[in-house]
């Protein structure tokens, strides 16, 4: 047995789970008026109802207790003081100072970081300004139209989500691309329409070493410089890392660098200096709304009583719904359109945080650690794949979300949208029982045979779980705490599980294993040995189709 399952508060809450295995929503919604209102819970302009749960007052007594004894208080304390809880890589875990107003002060033994983060951001700002105004002139004195972010993972998925949810408050003078797979179609259709004397490319990388985005960055600077020459690199290129001498190597001056620190993880990264194409598109002061809502959500995290605390909430439903119903995947279904990539987002946000197995002590876990993490927009997800949430075999808890203003949707589709993901949650939810579906048919005309054939197929279970996210609207500072709601869950559930949210050690062997193969497809090493046959046999495929 690990530290967590022999916890007698482990064993507690897996005796409450197994008791309400049967537990039924409907039953509980007719036997309490009040459930609705007890399950919900406000904070920075979003309600989460999560009354739809397959659990009562007990269950959330359990969880609660739960989470006390694995001391997740005091380790999200350790967190935002900034002590090193990135055990592995011996790092601070501090993207809540990115979002600190100026003037607090936070440190990362002995050495204060909130200044440093607002000059980094004055910088990034002003530059930002000069970019949007006009001013920032291209090769051939012309100001800056097109902008491509080239880079991959956390150094994407952010920017690329953001731009997409605040396309509303976007500057009309210039237009965001990303670029992140090596696949050189991308940044071959992406260059096409542009024009390289009117483009600003940011090459993106924590590391500086990501060979993707290195190679698309090389790629872009051919690009260039075959129009504007070696000299117009300088007014076409800049760059977000931690790595200035990789970045100096690379053939950008470290005086267009923007700079981030160690303890920001790629995948918390947004509300850094990567987030320069979200303040290209929104102005520095919209940024600012969005840093000001992720602060206070991070506010609500530390100082609400866990009954209220969103991301409590979420994280611990998480784990009652993987460790107690052994649920292997988790919904993310956002009815607006502008939220298309949160469901991308959050599946590095989530799955690369705690798609762990081993605890932070070292020892394998002997439970399950965090779920597949996958959506589309719901709306889409109706027509797709919401069958099998109804009548399929697998429980998969889920998240709908979706925002109650929507001044760019006419009224009318507006409704619609809203009458939809309230319609779903109802629907899986309550089912519809066999006596249900057999009226129903009468009521359409059917004999009595062809009832008793069709009925079956017409039931539904219902009793499917789900967290109803109601936001005020998707401006800055909701999609700022949105995001650090999810963060914050993520932190929950590590800390519950004992694993290191902020290290990614797993990304690892694909990459060194491809660096050897990449060789051997080039012909530069011997490539019939090492492998398996599998992969031996593959590789002679690929080589053949590179040589024809
Ligand atoms: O391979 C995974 C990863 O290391 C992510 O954690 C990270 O967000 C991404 O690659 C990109 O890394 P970088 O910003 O250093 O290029």
């Amino acid at each position: 047995m690990t530290a967590l399952t022999s916890l007698p508060a482990w064993q507690d809450f897996e005796r409450r789970a197994a008791a309400l295995r049967d537990f039924d929503l409907r039953a509980a919604f007719a036997a309490d008026p009040g459930r609705a209102e007890r399950y919900s819970a406000a904070a920075c302009g979003i309600l989460l109802d999560h009354s739809k749960n397959l659990i009562d007052d007990a269950g959330w007594a359990a969880l609660f207790e739960l989470a006390r004894a694995c001391g997740v208080e005091a380790r999200r304390e350790a967190m935002f003081r900034g002590e090193r809880i990135n055990a592995t890589e011996r790092r601070a875990v501090l993207h809540t100072a990115l979002r600190a107003p100026r003037g607090s002060r936070i440190e990362v033994e002995g050495h204060e970081v909130v200044a440093e983060v607002h000059a980094t951001l004055d910088r990034l700002y002003r530059f930002a300004d000069s970019v949007r105004e006009g001013e920032w002139l291209g090769y051939d004195g012309r100001p800056v139209r097109d902008v491509v972010n080239i880079g991959i993972g956390g150094s994407d998925l952010g920017p690329y989500m953001a731009c997409e949810a605040l396309k509303d408050y976007a500057t009309p003078q210039l237009r965001c691309h990303f670029v992140s797979s090596v696949d050189g179609w991308q940044l071959h259709h992406t260059l096409a329409a542009l024009d390289p004397a009117t483009t600003l490319f940011i090459v993106a990388s924590k590391t500086f070493t990501t060979q993707e985005t290195l190679t698309n960055a090389r790629a872009a600077r051919d690009w260039l410089t075959a129009a504007g020459g070696e000299t117009a690199v300088a007014r076409h290129f800049v760059a977000v890392s931690t790595n200035s001498q990789a970045v100096a190597a690379f053939g950008i001056d470290t005086a267009n660098m923007f700079g981030f620190w160690d303890w920001v993880g790629g995948r918390y990264s947004l509300w850094s200096a990567i987030g320069l194409p979200i303040v290209l598109q929104i102005g520095p002061t919209r940024f600012a709304e969005l840093l000001a809502g992720a602060h206070a959500m991070d506010c609500h995290f530390r100082e609400t009583p866990m009954a209220d605390n969103l991301p409590m909430l979420l994280g611990l439903l998480g784990v009652w719904y993987i460790n107690g119903f052994g649920a292997a995947s988790h919904l993310v279904s956002p009815y607006n359109q502008p939220l298309h990539r949160l469901p991308a987002y959050l599946q590095q946000l989530d799955m690369e945080s705690n798609g762990k197995s081993v605890r932070l002590d070292g020892q394998p876990v002997d439970y399950r650690t965090g779920p597949l993490i996958w959506g589309e927009p719901g709306i889409n997800g109706q027509h797709a794949y919401y069958q099998l949430l109804h009548q399929g075999t697998a429980l998969i808890p889920a998240d709908f979300i979706v925002a109650l203003e929507n001044p760019a949707s006419p009224l009318g589709h507006h409704t619609i949208l809203l009458a939809n993901c309230l319609a779903q949650t109802e629907a899986l939810m309550r089912g519809k029982s066999r006596a249900e579906a057999e009226a129903e048919l009468r009521d359409q005309g059917l004999d009595e045979a062809a009832i008793a054939a069709l009925a079956p197929h017409k039931v539904f279970v219902g009793n499917r779980p789900t967290n109803t996210l109601l936001l005020d609207r998707i401006d800055p500072a909701t999609l700022g705490s949105l995001i650090a709601l999810y963060e914050h869950k993520v932190f929950v559930q590590s800390a519950i599980w004992g694993v290191n949210a902020y290290d990614q050690w797993g990304v690892e062997l694909g990459k060194q294993l491809a660096r050897t193969i990449e060789a051997e497809l080039r012909g530069d090493k011997d490539g019939a040995t090492g492998h398996d046959a599998s992969t031996r046999r593959l590789l002679e495929y690929c080589r053949q189709a590179l040589r024809r």
